[in-house]
């Protein structure tokens, strides 16, 4: 009798223990791979195909055009569509209680320039599915959803990253829309040219305890869930970015005339910033595996004036980017790299001077979401890896309003930000299918009231 019972006890560990069999989908993958290729339509360059990768800033003629498709397609699925002041697109499906807040997913369509087709896309597009797929099955929810497409999160515009998320969490300051692109046009101009009033930004901001909870589905945009095999990632934070403007200036002069001994080349002491950057993100413990943390910096570009042949360069301007899981790290890094800057432009002869232009402080993902998201995954069937996020997300920003969690889907050899970003479309499925049975277990597992 004993021995029947140890057997039977072993049996169902042993099946606790399995994870279950893959089960039928609710969202249809078909239809959400084609709002995919139709949306890669905004910004391909030209002549070219779905492979091409994407160039879509936020705050550019393609962004607009794909906000409408954006729009048509929520408003298909039934939503009530609204834009706040920062531009961000809600779509709202409403529940069988309306006093409770609002369960609200969604992600970003900017991509950076040269960018893929996935990074933002997919939690976007995958939220729409969610609710398409909630309408084929017939299902009412208790709380309110609602979609959320967040504006230029990418930053490529006008150097504020996570843009629309930060100003609906009240971390946006107004000066901001006074910030040219590159034709010098203002972000207060194109906000009219998006249909809003500047002045009226900060009513973007949410007010606290509308959202219950923010779910958002996005690409890993690294190579752990695909070197692991692995179908979902849970993620357990999101790193923190700092970035920098900062400018190099010497003195142009004539490239054949003046000595060596007698230029002030603002490009030689750019390029000696640039790598002293390296220098000390590498040189603190814990870059590249070596130990807990995995500080990041980055040199992403380099605007040289006048840009001639036969031109001492005169002014540089490029953004310095720090990030990492602890402010702390980033702020004692940045303090190391400004000495070395200080060093180097005594020894160029020139000045260099750094204004902070952007900072979104790392963000922990809610252990009740994490929790739902794994036990989600794992019933239908999917393998899951908690991770971290070297990539920014708006759900950092949201996290000042509500608890907040990530599904992360693969990346085919960890690429991102480049036109080789590719994630099967039975992945993008499966993340969609974990944001599906996530939202409805929030929904019954929430309390009736905040
Ligand atoms: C957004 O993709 C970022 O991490 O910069
Ligand atoms: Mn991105
Ligand atoms: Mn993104």
């Amino acid at each position: 009798m004993r021995t029947v019972t140890i057997l039977a006890s072993a049996l169902v560990l042993l099946v606790l223990a399995l994870p279950a069999l893959p089960q039928p989908l609710h969202v249809n993958q078909q239809r959400l791979w084609s709002t995919l290729e139709t949306l890669s339509e905004f910004g391909r360059p030209l002549g070219k195909g779905f492979e091409a990768g994407v160039s879509r800033l936020g705050f550019s003629e393609a962004d607009l055009a794909a906000r409408e498709y954006v729009i048509s397609l929520m408003r298909d699925a039934g939503l009530a569509v609204r834009i706040d002041p920062a531009g961000n697109i809600f779509g709202r499906r409403e529940g069988a209680d309306p006093s409770l807040p609002v369960l609200l997913f969604g992600s970003h369509i900017d991509s950076v320039p040269g960018g893929g087709n996935f990074d933002g896309d997919v939690g976007s597009m995958g939220a729409i599915e969610v609710i398409r797929a909630l309408n084929d099955h017939g299902v009412r929810t208790r709380h309110p959803l609602e979609v959320v497409i967040w504006t230029h999160e990418e930053g490529s515009t006008f150097g504020h990253g996570l843009f629309g998320s930060s100003a609906a969490s009240g971390q946006v300051k107004m000066d901001v829309l006074s910030r040219r692109d590159g034709e010098g046009k203002t972000l207060a101009e194109w906000l009219r040219r998006y249909a809003q009033d500047p002045a009226r930004l900060a009513d973007a901001r949410i007010p606290p305890g509308r959202i219950a909870a923010y779910l958002e589905l996005h690409i890993e945009q690294g190579p752990r869930l695909d070197q692991n095999k692995t179908q979902i990632g849970v993620v357990q934070g999101i790193v923190g970015i700092n970035d920098w403007m900062c400018t190099a200036t010497g003195f142009a002069n004539h490239a054949g005339t003046t000595p060596m001994d007698r230029r002030r080349d603002a490009l030689l002491a750019a390029s000696r910033a640039a790598l002293a950057v390296r220098e000390e993100v590498r040189a603190h413990p814990g870059s590249e595996g070596k130990g807990t943390g995995r500080q990041v910096g980055t040199v992403g570009n380099m605007v040289v004036h006048p840009g001639g042949t036969n031109v001492v360069p005169g002014r540089v301007e490029f953004p310095v980017e720090l990030r990492d899981l602890d402010s702390a790290v980033i702020d004692s890094i940045w303090k190391k790299i400004q000495n070395r800057f200080a060093v180097i432009a005594r020894e160029e002869n020139v000045s260099l001077d750094c204004q902070l232009i952007f900072s979104a402080k790392p963000a922990l993902t809610s252990p009740a979401l994490r929790d739902i998201i794994r036990d989600s995954a794992r019933a239908a069937g999917f393998s899951t890896l908690d991770l971290p996020s070297g990539a920014g997300h708006d759900a950092q920003q949201i996290s000042y309003l509500a608890p907040v969690g990530m599904i992360f889907v693969p990346s085919r050899d960890g690429i991102s930000h480049s036109p080789r970003e590719f994630t099967p479309p039975e992945d993008v499925a499966r993340g969609a299918e974990v944001l599906y049975r996530s939202v409805l277990a929030l929904d019954t597992r929430l309390p009736a009231r905040p």
